[in-house]
């Protein structure tokens, strides 16, 4: 997810797009560039550089840009690692043509590899690099927004794009598909950006482009907004009535409900990208399919949120892919004398990819010869650089400090994994893979249908917040879901809340329960159920507050407690992509009604750095 904004008019470009750039760092910070025609309108001249907007603008005010016509970029790397060649903006050969690009171009490598062969030189890693040379193969005898609307109709992917022509110096091309993209006039000008709060500083009315929409920026004319094909279409500009601090959360509160309220959205990306015709594929994977199938075991090693999507991973590959895994927090592994050997595969799980004792842990494994496969968030961070081979989340920013989106992000990619082990190894015949496809598929829809729900679970989290203690219970695959819903809990709330196997109630929790106790039981239909069902009415037996969750319409849980969020039917293996949802929101709202700093809970950080 990067952030994009582009100007033409009046006014010098420089300072409007530098502090349009600053309002869109939270969709990226990995880089930042801009590109300006210089008044003579000869040059698109260039600044462009690693690590986020502070350092462009330090660069900016000992290298300044006077122009009138711009675009501006601050990237969340996805292809590339984050230096100054894969920075933004992008040009053709003859640098008369500058892009800046917001989503991934998913047919990228055969466009490459056909305009290389027709003579174009390519300079980055990027995806995004194939869209000038194409427009520049077809900016011959026609205005820019032709060559655009040519370009933009070969893409496969997602899309949001700003275009600039040393040849028409009065001329701002926008275009998108699958990635936002607004217009407004201001400042004596008009603007292109990827988000609204880029342009709250000059105007509140903002025109959305839909999607497969170009738009050409002119100025001291009319805006004009068009179709792939051509035809003409007409926007009315809708008024904001949002301040700049909550357009950067989308209009959300906080950045929490935002990343929760943007899970389905990534699941669909991640599925998007990683199957193609019907397959799991991991474009980036660097460890040879012959070594993947000779893999014996699996050690996965990981912190909070991301060691529960290893438990969670450790039921699914060990189910669909027959491989024997353990899990464990990097901070014990890193001190324990494992036995690791070349037929073990060490997977390291980060959201961030800086934290300390996960760093320290995959070094561990590697010095005992194991091959270290990282899942990871952030490109060009310190697990990613380190690992033997890197398989990208792709869920863009996370800012709250409680994961969310990452952790589900985790979850997907870690049942693609446990597919693809599965197909390398023959464990799965191809019709069964491709009911799991299918069923992947329509998680995201059925992640709505819960959001959809979401006042009625805000109300049940009211009603709950003045419990000083909960426990979270449930089985087999989720188990682990128990333990993130009570870390979450813990770290928004400040409430103690633990996370247990439902069947080892009675080896001791059980004793906690009274009807001061608050219990989260996880329930949905699976091999566990009459298990769990039982485990319930032991609790209910000792007076609990129950609180459960479910699957839709389940007529003997709705006689053990009134207090019930429903999730849609799902098969078990998969539900914990489901269950995760009601869990976040119900720990957000408890903490929201008890006045908690939600998205910077205390004591706490981001990226733990320091063992
Ligand atoms: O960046 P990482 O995924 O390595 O971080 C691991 C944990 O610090 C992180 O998941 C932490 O537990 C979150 N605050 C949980 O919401």
């Amino acid at each position: 997810m990067c952030g994009i904004i582009g100007y033409v008019g009046e006014k010098q470009a420089q300072p409007l797009l530098l502090n349009g750039l600053k309002r869109l760092e939270f969709r990226g910070y990995d880089s930042a560039g801009i590109c300006v025609l210089g008044d003579n309108k000869n040059t698109l001249a260039l600044r462009k550089l690693p690590g986020k907007v502070k350092g462009l603008e330090v660069l900016l005010k000992k290298k300044p840009l006077s122009g009138c016509l711009g675009i501006s970029h601050v990237r969340w790397s996805t292809h590339g690692i984050p230096n100054q060649i894969n920075a933004h903006p992008h040009l053709d050969c003859k640098g008369e043509i500058a892009v800046v690009h917001n989503g991934i171009i998913e047919n990228y490598a055969e466009l490459k590899e056909s305009l290389v062969k027709q003579g174009h030189r390519f300079r980055s890693q990027t995806d995004t690099e194939v869209i000038p040379h194409l427009i520049e193969k077809f900016y011959k005898n026609v205005p820019l927004e032709k060559a655009v609307m040519r370009a933009v109709n070969l893409l496969v992917g997602s899309f949001a794009i700003a275009v600039v022509s040393r040849r028409e110096p009065q001329k701002l091309i926008g275009a998108r598909w699958g990635s936002s993209l607004v217009v407004a006039s201001g400042a004596g000008g008009h603007f292109l950006a990827s988000d609204v709060p880029a342009l709250l500083d000059y105007t509140k009315e903002i025109v959305f482009l839909e999607e497969k929409e170009l738009a050409v920026l002119t100025k001291g004319k009319a805006v004009q907004i068009f179709d792939f094909s051509g035809a003409l279409r007409q926007h009315k500009a809708s008024r904001i009535t949002w301040d700049v601090a909550q357009a950067q959360r989308a209009g959300f509160p906080h950045f929490m409900l935002k990343e929760i309220n943007e899970q389905p959205g990534v699941l669909e990306n991640i599925l998007k990208y990683r199957i193609k015709d019907g397959e799991v594929f991991f474009e980036e994977l660097r460890i040879a399919r012959q070594e993947l199938a000779g893999i014996k075991k699996i050690v996965v090693i990981a912190c909070g949120t991301a060691y529960h999507a290893g438990m969670v991973a450790r039921y699914a590959l060990e189910e669909l892919a027959n491989i024997p895994v353990s899990v464990e927090v990097s901070s014990e592994f890193r001190y324990r004398q494992v036995l690791l050997d070349k037929a073990t595969l060490v997977i390291a799980i980060s959201q961030s990819g800086e934290t300390a004792d996960t760093l320290a842990a995959l070094r561990l494994a590697k010095e005992k010869g194991a091959r270290v496969l990282g899942i990871c968030n952030v490109l060009g961070s310190t697990l990613t650089r380190e690992c033997d081979a890197v398989i990208y989340t792709l869920a863009g920013p996370e800012i709250s400090v409680a994961s969310t989106k990452a952790y589900t992000a985790q979850l997907a990619i870690l049942y693609l994994l446990a597919l693809y082990l599965a197909r390398i190894n023959s464990k799965i015949p191809p019709e069964r893979m491709r009911g799991y496809i299918g069923e992947l598929r329509q998680i995201p829809r059925l992640q709505r249908q819960i959001l959809d729900n979401q006042k009625a679970i805000r109300r049940l989290a009211r009603r709950h917040s003045h419990f000083g203690s909960f426990l979270f219970v449930g089985r087999h695959i989720n188990y682990p879901s128990a333990l993130e819903g009570a870390l979450k809990l813990k770290e928004t709330a400040y409430i103690p809340a633990e996370g247990y196997a439902a069947g080892e109630m009675k080896h001791g929790p059980i004793a906690l329960i009274d009807e001061y106790r608050a219990v989260v039981c996880i329930v949905p239909q699976s091999r566990v159920y009459e298990k769990m069902i039982s485990n319930i009415q032991e609790i209910r037996a000792r007076r609990g507050k129950i609180i459960i969750i479910a699957t839709n319409a389940d007529r003997k849980i709705k006689e053990l407690s009134s207090e019930l969020i429903s999730i849609p039917p799902v098969n078990e293996i998969f539900s914990p992509l489901l269950v995760a949802l009601p869990l976040q929101l119900l720990a957000y709202n408890i903490s929201l009604k008890r006045g908690c700093d939600v998205d910077q809970p205390r004591n706490l950080a981001k990226s733990v750095t320091v063992e």
